[in-house]
């Protein structure tokens, strides 16, 4: 079983089976691939229980923040620099390439 285990982290789902590694490498050189908007509008589905859902005063708003933003945000959630305990866990749970499209998504202005 540990051998096939590996295999299957050696694969396609080595964003999660590597998540701290994947952790790290953004936190010391936060660099992130081009974001497809499209698939960040189909992950977006997971954010919208809290955001968008009508509480404007606890939860921020999350359209319309620029790629920037919203990548050192989630970023800074992944990696300690900000804490809240329900956002750092959505931002390591999240890949380089899951960032990338939700920021790209987001910046568009797309309702949250
Ligand atoms: C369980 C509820 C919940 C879910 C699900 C959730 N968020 Fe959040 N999010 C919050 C809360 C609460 C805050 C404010 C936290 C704080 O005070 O730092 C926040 C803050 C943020 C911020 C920072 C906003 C700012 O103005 O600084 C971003 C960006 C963000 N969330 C993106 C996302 C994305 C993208 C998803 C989906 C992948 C998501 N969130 C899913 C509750 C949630």
């Amino acid at each position: 079983m540990a051998e096939g285990k590996r295999l299957i982290c050696g694969g396609l789902v080595a964003v999660l089976c590597g998540g701290a590694a994947a952790a790290d490498a953004l936190c010391s050189d936060p660099v992130l691939p081009a974001g497809d908007a499209a698939y960040g509008a189909y992950l977006a589905g997971s954010c919208r229980s809290c955001h968008g859902a009508g509480d404007p005063g606890a939860i921020p708003a999350i359209a319309g923040m620029t790629r920037e933003d919203f990548a050192a945000a989630l970023i800074g959630y992944r990696c300690g620099r900000r804490t809240h305990a329900g956002m750092q866990g959505v931002a390591r749970s999240l890949g380089p390439r899951e960032i990338a499209a939700l920021a790209a998504y987001f910046a568009t202005g797309a309702e949250d």
